[in-house]
């Protein structure tokens, strides 16, 4: 596999418009979904899958207009969400009216898996291709991510749009003339015993688990960041003694860990190797990704997995600050090895 195929910009990401049962229901009709690493959640088999190497975890994505909305839904591992563009709301509740958080650029929020959760884009880029609409980079838990459990109104709402959702996670469409198969049996709408495994979580405790750009305790002394120009923070995961990293506030397990790494202009990670996957998403300025002596620019939008044990730097050759999102395998990854 070349470097260049390890990357996933974001000019040539491959939407999916249908991949979930909601996708005809008014209000949720115009949401792109991608799944950038790893099969992800989707219900369509159709669905372009961009790299599908196991991390153990997945990366995805959701773009969507002001307005748009992601029904109620949870998962069986963690969801966190990086806001990319735009400004997005996170809704609580299988009626959606347990609490409601507003998040901004950069900031991040990991939803457990014991919430029932939506989201709607409530601002778009103000210019630009993709003028009025709003990205959200997501990060699922493990390799088979399994799927999703909607609230009961999403079943009700989808089959008056054509949809009907099956039980081994793929969908049939009434409206291209698709019947149920009759090897397979629709999905039993989400039961209260289901519902009743879930909390009920008002917006204070919405806020509990988001981190604002704000509040990032950037550091200069971690083991990546001892270098000029570079500051690392914790954003998702445990103390890590060996990397010189303290807990973040989102710290229980989630079998992978988010860091966020900034570079000021001109500064350099020197050449180092790790024992675990890491993906880099660039969310702004530009990095330079240097494997095993090929180098690639990633600018904002763009994902990069680094191949497992190459020998890797990262550098920031242009004029502005670069601010990236790195997901990492496991909830004690080792410390990186500077050669
Ligand atoms: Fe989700």
């Amino acid at each position: 596999m070349t470097i260049e195929n390890r990357v996933v910009r974001y000019k040539d990401l491959k939407p999916c418009t249908n991949a979930f049962i909601d996708t005809r229901s008014p209000g949720s009709d115009k949401k792109e979904n991608f799944t950038v690493i790893g099969p992800g959640v989707a219900e369509n088999p159709d669905q372009h899958v961009h790299i599908s190497i196991p991390h153990g975890f997945n990366i995805g994505g959701a773009r969507q207009p002001a307005g748009c909305l992601n029904s109620q839904h949870s998962h069986l591992t963690e969801e966190v969400f990086v806001i990319h563009t735009g400004k997005w709301d996170f809704i609580s509740g299988i009626k959606a009216d347990d609490g409601r958080v507003s998040l901004e650029s950069g900031d991040i929020i990991s939803i457990p898996m014991d919430i029932f959760r939506g989201f709607e884009c409530i601002e778009g880029l103000p210019q630009g291709e993709h003028k009025g609409l709003g990205y959200l980079h997501a990060v699922l838990g493990g390799d088979e991510p399994g799927r999703v459990l909607w609230a009961p109104s999403v079943f009700e709402m989808a089959k008056d749009f054509g949809l009907i959702l099956m039980e081994d996670g793929s969908l049939v469409d009434t409206t291209l003339g698709e019947e149920v198969p009759s090897d397979k049996k629709p999905m039993p709408v989400t039961s209260s015993e289901q519902i009743a495994e879930h909390r009920v979580v008002g917006s204070d405790a919405l806020e509990g688990i988001v981190i604002r750009t704000k509040d990032f305790d950037w550091r200069n002394d971690t083991v990546l960041s001892q270098f000029e120009g570079v500051e690392e923070t914790s954003l998702v995961g445990g103390d890590s003694e060996l990397e010189g990293i303290t807990a973040s506030k989102l710290c229980w397990k989630h079998g992978f860990v988010v860091r966020g790494l900034k570079l000021q202009a001109n500064a350099e990670v020197p050449v180092h190797t790790r024992a675990e996957e890491e993906v880099i998403f660039v969310h702004e300025g530009e990095l330079t990704v240097d494997v095993d002596g090929e180098q690639v620019t990633l600018i904002a939008g763009d994902n990069f997995t680094t191949p497992l044990s190459a020998k890797r730097s990262f550098s920031n050759l242009s004029n502005k600050e670069c601010v990236a999102y790195i997901t990492r395998r496991g909830d004690e990854p080792k410390t990186p090895i500077f050669s």
